[in-house]
This record gives C-alpha cells, sequence and structure tokens, in this order.
C-alpha cells in the first residue's frame, strides 16, 4: 500500500510538473507574424515592385539551393523565419504585399528588403536615402489594416494575435546601410541607435496592446564581416581588422553597440509586461561565433567572400549585383557564409537558426520542450490524465 501510495504520488506530481509547465510564458504557436527588412522578406519587395523593374532577388541564382526558383529571399535557399517555421511546425510564412486571396491562417509576412525601422522622411531630412519606403511603422499599420481579413472580428483577431510567434526583425540593419554605404560619418550614424531602438520599442508595445505574447527580436548582425563593408571599407591599416577573423573591427563594434542598446530596452520591457515572453535573438554572437570558426562547422576557412558576385578582393561589385546578367555564384554554397555581399547562405542561415532555436543565443532560451505542436502537447497531456485517472481507479 505503502508503495502505491509513492507510486500515486509520483504520478501526480509528474502531471503538476507538466501541468505547471505548460502555464510557463513559453507557447505552442497557431501563427508566425513577421515585420522586418531582407533579412526576413519571403517575397514582399518582389511583390511590391513593378514587373518591369523587379529587384536582383526575383532572378537565377536566387533560390537555386532549395526552392530551386527565385523567390524573392535574399538567399540561395531558406532564411532564418523558414528554420524557426519549420521547428515550430507552422508553414514558411507568405508575403503579404502583392498577394491575393492570399492564405494567412498559418501566417503573414510584412517584411521588405531595404526596409528600415525609421520613417523615410526622418531619414530623408537626415540627407539618408533609403531605398523602399516600407518602414517598420508602415509594415505595423498595413498589418492593422489587414487584420479584418486576416482573422475577422476584433476578439477574434486579439487570440490570433495571443498565439502568435510575432518575429520584430531584423529591422533597424538598414537605417544604418543606408548612410554607411554612402559613406555618413560614423558619429551620425551612431545618432540614430536611440530612435531606431524606439521605434522597435514602441511597435512591441503596439503588438502587446493588440494582444502580443511571444515576440522573438534580433539584433544587428557583426556587419564588419560583410563584404559589402570589407569591401567599402577596405584599408591598408591592418589595425583595422581582427587579425582572428579578417573582419573590420569598428563596424563590429558598431554592430555590438546597437545589440547592447536593444537587449537594455528589451529588459525595460519585460519589467513592464512581465506577462510577455520577449526573447533575444542574438545574431550578432551566432554569426560572429561562424566567422572565428568556421571549418568547425563546415564553413571554409576564412570565409570572408561572397559566394554569388564577381571581381574585387571579396568577390563583389556594388554595380553588378548576384542576380544581374553575367554574374554567377559559387560552386557549393554550403561551404560559404556571405551569399551575395550583403546577405548569408542559407548554410549559414540554418547555423545561426540552430543557435537561436536550440543553442545559446537566444535569451532567454527559445526552449523546445515548451514548443511542440499543439497537437503533441495535447497527446501528452492526455496520456498523463489517462495514466493519473488509471491510477486512482487501481
Ligand atoms: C511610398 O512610395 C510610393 C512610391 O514609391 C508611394 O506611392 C507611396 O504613397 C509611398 N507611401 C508612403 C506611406 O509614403
Ligand atoms: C565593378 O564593375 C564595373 C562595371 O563592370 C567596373 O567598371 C568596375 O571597375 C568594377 N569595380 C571593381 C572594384 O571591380
Amino acid at each position: 500500500m505503502a508503495s502505491l501510495d509513492a507510486l500515486l504520488i509520483f504520478l501526480f506530481s509528474t502531471l503538476l510538473v507538466t501541468i505547471v509547465s505548460s502555464e510557463t510564458p513559453c507557447r505552442n504557436f497557431k501563427s508566425i507574424i513577421s515585420f522586418g527588412d531582407s533579412i526576413a522578406d519571403t517575397g514582399n519587395l518582389v511583390g511590391l515592385s513593378n514587373r518591369n523593374n523587379l529587384p536582383v532577388t526575383a532572378f537565377s541564382p536566387y533560390g537555386e539551393t532549395y526552392f530551386h526558383h527565385p523567390t524573392g529571399r535574399s538567399c540561395d535557399g531558406r532564411i532564418i523565419m523558414d528554420f524557426i517555421a519549420e521547428f515550430v511546425g507552422l508553414p514558411y510564412v507568405p508575403p503579404y504585399f502583392g498577394s491575393k486571396n492570399g492564405n494567412f491562417d498559418k501566417g503573414v509576412n510584412f517584411a521588405v528588403a531595404g526596409a528600415t525601422a525609421l520613417e523615410s522622411s526622418f531619414l530623408m531630412k537626415r540627407g539618408i536615402h533609403p531605398h523602399t519606403n516600407v518602414s517598420l511603422g508602415v509594415q505595423l499599420k498595413s498589418f492593422k489594416k489587414s487584420l479584418p481579413n486576416i482573422c475577422g472580428s476584433p476578439s477574434d483577431c486579439r487570440d490570433m494575435i495571443g498565439n502568435a510567434l510575432i518575429l520584430m526583425g531584423e529591422i533597424g540593419g538598414n537605417d544604418y546601410n543606408f548612410p554607411f554605404f554612402e559613406r555618413k560619418p560614423i558619429k551620425e550614424v551612431k545618432e540614430l541607435v536611440p530612435f531606431v531602438i524606439a521605434t522597435i520599442s514602441s511597435s512591441i508595445t503596439e503588438l502587446i496592446g493588440m494582444g502580443g505574447k511571444t515576440f522573438l527580436v534580433p539584433g544587428e548582425f557583426p556587419i564588419g564581416c560583410s563584404v559589402v563593408y570589407l569591401t567599402l571599407y577596405q584599408t591598408s591599416n591592418k589595425e583595422e581588422y581582427d587579425p582572428l577573423t579578417g573582419c573590420l573591427k569598428w563596424l563590429n563594434k558598431f554592430g555590438e553597440y546597437h545589440s547592447q542598446q536593444l537587449k537594455t530596452e528589451l529588459n525595460r520591457l519585460r519589467k513592464l509586461n512581465p506577462h510577455v515572453n520577449i526573447i533575444y535573438a542574438d545574431y550578432y554572437n551566432a554569426l560572429l561565433r561562424l566567422f572565428k570558426e568556421p571549418a568547425k562547422f563546415g564553413f571554409m576557412d576564412r570565409p570572408l567572400h561572397a559566394c554569388c558576385g564577381i571581381g574585387g578582393p571579396y568577390n563583389f561589385n556594388f554595380t553588378r549585383k548576384c542576380g544581374s546578367v553575367g554574374v554567377e555564384s559559387c560552386k557549393d554554397p554550403s561551404k560559404y557564409v556571405g551569399w551575395d555581399g550583403v546577405h548569408m547562405t542559407e548554410a549559414a542561415y540554418k547555423w545561426i537558426a540552430d543557435g537561436i532555436l536550440k543553442g545559446p543565443y537566444a535569451i532567454p532560451p527559445f526552449g523546445r520542450s515548451c514548443l511542440r505542436s499543439e497537437i503533441e502537447n495535447k497527446d501528452s497531456l492526455d496520456k498523463q490524465f489517462t495514466l493519473a485517472q488509471a491510477c486512482v481507479k487501481l
């Protein structure tokens, strides 16, 4: 009898642990809602573009590795959010713009290549010229306008947003890219950081007000390792390069600075919204790790060259980009980190996604156990209940 009691206590405490752990802010997601730029664009810029003036991502060899045709992703294959979707058991997130009668039941993507966090009018006043005006604010407005079509009534929409994994970015990179590409002084670019962070923060707050409960918020990349920056800011001063990676130290420092400011702001948001799960995605350190030990993770040594490009010290030329006529890609993109000079290969994106989903590059950790599909979780809960009932009958 004593041993039966012990068994019952054991089984009930297992049940209790299961129930309690399902109450943690980690959730089973019913959809993915995404905002951002080219790092997360699954076809929006192409959808927004005039057929006679399509961006390079609408052309081969974009998409060659996985989809075997261009999809509008700035990559040879899947991007980070595709791997996230796979991991949480949801379909690849369809682009919102330019899709007629799209089905957004399981996800909707507003990320547009070239998008900035700040309004284009704000940047233009500072002499910065964005390539698109579909800023984070415009994406959020489009989302709000689309809600009746996506989820119907306000209360249904609140549920939908609450059950979604909301990807807030990557966004902000272009706010810095455009002035850096125009060789504006770093001091002027640095002045933008608090505005960018405030914009990301207020967008999260607005979505929390609409019912948002889980956010994944990526920081900046180590842009000093990026082909476009290595090409543009090439220097004979060896001091400027990290001897281990060959990356430009001052630009990586800038990426770190933005990321640190973002982390601080997310901490503030967490305190204000203790019921909301805000996960920081450390793109910076995930990618930097790859540049530090590329061979260990299956990449070539010193993987600083673009796979798809032409000429120059890093196989990149601003006026002859990947996707243009006569520009070819490398034989084995899986050995390269950089795809087209600005964006990464599918292999590098997979590495980053794994580091966020299963590895140490999410703060707090993504937590595999709480991300099983809803059905799986229900099944296991049902089993626990059945087991417990069986014991009671005993
Ligand atoms: C964005 O730019 C397009 C033309 O490039 C224009 O038609 C549209 O009104 C602009 N949208 C906003 C929100 O400024
Ligand atoms: C880039 O391409 C243009 C046009 O083909 C060429 O004139 C220029 O010299 C190239 N630049 C580099 C750095 O190779």
